[in-house]
């Protein structure tokens, strides 16, 4: 089975979709077969690989969920959503039908909520092992799910599928206070999926000229010991640029700092999914 390991964290704005993005990169440079699922309805990520936003008649990870909930629609595996990002690892784009009040009148509701990615998730490896599909880099070592900024029924969707989660997180006092409360909420989902595991919380996008981001950087880590990764990730303007631009730090930045610092994450969460880090 892939490790399933969902990008999380209900605030804004604080790197889950560059960090998705680039580790999956990163885990592809180091030989790793990568998925990444779009599960959010801003669409940051598939716009990013895409080159554009889905349209409403195209299919999306939401139809593929949606039908595991019953309702009366084309069936889609994730196997047919895959598609290649051109930066070595697959993409299943969201549509806007992620949003909120979709998702949760609609998957949200069913009575199969909310196994639904986890059924999903099995069926791709059953396919896999049978040789009935193949996709353009599956099978996969690691799926990576770019996750909402809520804690709504989408992310336990996503949690409840997941095997682990990734936290990027900031380094200043309103991100550290929302992790609390997402901790609680991985509590919450401990009941539909007891082997959830934190692999990591990671500290982005820290502009170490401040000596207050520095001290808040020590604080998580003493907070936190060994739930944060070694790795963090410091602001660097390239790694907003292949955000913005919609491309890759190995073809834009080849010998960049950054692109050395997500081939080290990604050696992190190899080592980590390989022995779990208890929570
Ligand atoms: N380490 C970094 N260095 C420079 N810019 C960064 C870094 N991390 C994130 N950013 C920038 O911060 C902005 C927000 O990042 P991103 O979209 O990944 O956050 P998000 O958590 O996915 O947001 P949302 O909650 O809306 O989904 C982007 O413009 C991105 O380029
Ligand atoms: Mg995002």
């Amino acid at each position: 089975m892939p490790e399933v390991i969902s990008v999380v964290n209900q605030k804004g704005g604080v790197g889950k979709t560059t960090t998705t993005v680039n580790l999956a990169a990163g885990l592809s440079e180091i030989g790793q077969s990568v998925l990444v699922i779009d599960f959010d309805a801003q669409m940051n990520s598939t716009n990013w690989m895409l080159g554009r936003e889905t349209e409403e008649d195209e299919a999306s990870i939401f139809d593929s969920l949606d039908t595991v909930a019953g309702e009366e629609a084309e069936e889609f595996s994730l196997a047919e959503l895959a598609e290649d990002s051109g930066a070595g690892f697959d993409f299943i784009p969201a549509g806007e039908d992620m949003i909120a009040n979709t998702f949760d009148s609609t998957i949200g509701r069913s009575g199969a909520y909310p196994n639904q990615l986890r059924v999903r998730v099995e069926e791709l490896e059953r396919e896999f092992e049978k040789g009935l599909i193949s996709t353009p880099n599956g099978p996969y070592d690691y799926c990576l799910v770019d996750c909402p900024p809520s804690l709504g029924r989408a992310i336990m969707v996503a949690l409840v599928g997941s095997d682990g989660i990734l936290v990027p997180v900031a380094a200043d006092g309103f991100s550290m206070q929302g992790l609390k409360q997402l901790l609680n909420t991985i509590r919450e989902v401990r009941i539909n999926n007891s082997d959830l595991e934190i692999i990591g919380i990671l500290a982005n996008n820290l502009d170490l000229r401040s000596g207050l981001v520095k001290d808040m950087e020590e604080a998580l880590h003493n907070r936190y010991e060994d739930l944060m990764f070694e790795t963090s990730i410091p602001w660097r303007s390239k790694i907003n640029e292949v955000t913005t631009l919609g491309t890759y730090l190995k073809d834009h930045a080849p010998s960049s700092d950054a692109r050395s610092f997500y081939k080290s994450l990604a050696h992190e969460v190899v080592e980590r999914t390989q022995a779990p880090t208890p929570a």
